[in-house]
């Protein structure tokens, strides 16, 4: 009887050995958690498409941070939803604004804690596009004239890194020349390089108040179909000066974020969103999946295919199976 030479399984015969021999690890230091700020006193809602993630007024914001840094999670990104939306987005780059106001008592409760701040205009205008409109398309330079200011103004209230999301050319050329004028040269971009075109958003969307109240964003988001366009919106990024770059969204997208990993020597991020997390709660309440398994492959497999960094409404989720010893 001819016996196999080659015999795999030896290194998979035992949890002691598996650990040894594995190749990825989640880990705290992986985790960016998002939260959603909004207008109101005393609020904290939970969004119905996203079981498990809330809305905070700035007065309840604090005790969810302070969750998060118990955890041990080192970063959260901050969403705004603003009283009042205006055409070009102005609570953007307003002092109080939402985020200007969320910032100011985060970093003074919580200053350990690593704030991001998500640089768009989505949430903050009434037509609901990432910029100023002309007729019905987002002008691009007009659109970085205000994400200037809005920049300005999150570093002036205490963001320690911007996270542009409107995937207008030459955002971030434009958005480091003017941290660094006034200043505030030491603030990482992190850039939302290869933003796509999504129907993943969608509860994004619900929980943010910022879907288009006409048409959609495929003139400037990314056709789904493409990956060296992709790669050609990450180095334009690398070379207008961003410090990190994102793959967003991050399941249906791993051969991208892979493909990047390749063509970038600095960190990439991968945004786990909102429908991705939605789908798998909603499988796990019927009974039909193991959420916490399906949770735990997911983001394993987007680590594996190259990720630094993930934004995952699974962060306090994760975190508190890697605390307890259980991944
Ligand atoms: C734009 C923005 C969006 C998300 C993050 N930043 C929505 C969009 O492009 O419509 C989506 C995140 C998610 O789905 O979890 N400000």
């Amino acid at each position: 009887m001819e016996f196999p030479k080659l015999r795999p399984r030896r290194l998979r015969l035992s949890e002691n050995i598996r650990r040894l021999v594995r190749e990825t690890r989640l880990t705290l230091d992986d985790l960016i958690y998002p939260i959603f700020v909004r207008y109101g006193e005393n609020i904290v809602e939970e969004v119905p498409s996203m079981p498990g993630v809330y809305r905070y007024s700035v007065d309840r914001v604090v005790d969810a941070v302070k969750e998060v840094r118990d955890l041990g999670i080192p970063a959260i990104i901050l969403f705004g939803i603003p009283e009042h939306k205006d055409e070009i987005g102005s609570d953007t780059w307003s002092e109080q604004g939402i985020i200007q106001r969320a910032l100011r008592r985060i970093k003074k409760e919580v200053p350990e804690m690593y704030v991001i701040t998500d640089v768009c205009f989505c949430e903050y205008t009434t037509h609901g596009h990432c910029g100023v409109l002309k007729g019905h398309t987002v002008d691009n330079d007009l659109t970085l004239e205000n994400l200037k200011k809005q920049v300005i103004s999150h570093a002036e209230n205490g963001a320690d890194m911007v996270a542009p999301s409107g995937m207008m050319d030459g955002m971030v050329q434009a958005i480091r020349s003017a941290l660094d004028s006034a200043g505030y040269t030491h603030i990482p971009i992190m850039a939302y390089s290869a933003k796509f075109a999504s129907a993943f958003y969608g509860p994004f969307r619900d929980a943010a108040e910022s879907a288009p109240a006409f048409g959609d964003r495929r003139s400037y988001q990314m056709d789904p179909a493409n990956a060296r366009e992709a790669l050609k919106e990450v180095l334009l990024d690398v070379q207008e000066g961003a410090d990190i770059v994102m793959v967003k969204p991050a399941l249906a997208y791993l051969d991208i974020i892979a493909k990047v990993k390749e063509a970038t020597l600095i960190p990439v991020c991968a945004y786990n969103v909102s429908g991705e997390y939605a789908m798998i709660k909603a499988a796990g309440r019927l009974g039909w999946i193991d959420e916490e398994k399906v949770m735990i492959e997911t983001l394993i497999s987007i680590k594996r295919a190259g990720a630094d960094m993930i934004i995952t409404y699974f962060a306090k989720d994760v975190a508190k199976l890697i605390n307890k010893g259980i991944i």
